[in-house]
């Protein structure tokens, strides 16, 4: 487990707005798989999304094995706190969000890892849960621009707004089919990172 106390400002190794020159060129709002009031998870085909922007990232040695999307209902609507994976590690994707400006990502930690409950999502991944009443939050962006998001952390997503939201969300693969973490995104992706940061 990771000891978030030792420092008291909370280093960002969560977010960071990320220059892409390709938009994914996909709509994810035309999805007819999809409740506007329920929060979803879905595979996106891979022909779905823009050759030219996984072209992009194969040159920069980071190669796509999946697609997959998250929609985030309005009107105060939330994607629960969770981690992306079965243990709490580094582990990062690229995410485009889209509708609901002003809707956010929040990342969290345990107040004991007593809390921390196992799962798995319909398509059998196992992944950690915690509630939001036994977590203490670390960092919240908006995720208005291409991120880069540390997803092997507590996490969830928040959608005041009066429009759904749809994340996009590539995770970022070695070519050795082994998940890409937090330092290494930052050693390949660091010359493309927006000026503006949180
Ligand atoms: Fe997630």
């Amino acid at each position: 487990m990771f000891n978030f106390f030792r420092k008291k400002k909370v280093e960002n190794i969560f977010h960071r707005f990320v220059k892409v020159p390709f938009e994914p060129e996909i709509d994810l709002f035309e999805r007819t798989d999809y409740d506007p009031m329920f929060y979803r998870h879905v595979k996106v085909d891979d022909q779905d999304i823009n050759p030219k922007l996984v072209k992009w990232f194969e040159d920069l040695g980071i190669k796509f094995y999946w697609f997959e999307a998250f929609y985030t209902p309005p009107y105060g609507g939330k994607i629960p706190i969770h981690t992306d994976t079965p243990e709490i590690c580094d582990v990062v994707k690229l995410n485009w969000t889209y509708g609901a400006p002003g809707s956010k990502l929040l990342w969290w930690e345990p107040k004991n890892e007593k809390y921390v409950d196992s799962f798995q999502t319909e398509f059998g991944a196992p992944y950690l849960t915690i509630k939001e009443k036994h977590a203490r939050k670390l960092f919240e962006a908006e995720v208005k621009k291409p991120s880069l998001v540390n997803i092997g952390m507590f996490h969830s997503t928040y959608n005041p707004t009066e429009e759904g939201r749809w994340t996009l969300s590539l995770p970022l693969m070695k070519e050795d089919g082994s998940r890409l973490l937090w330092n290494e995104a930052i050693d390949i992706l660091g010359e493309h990172f927006d000026e503006e940061q949180y």
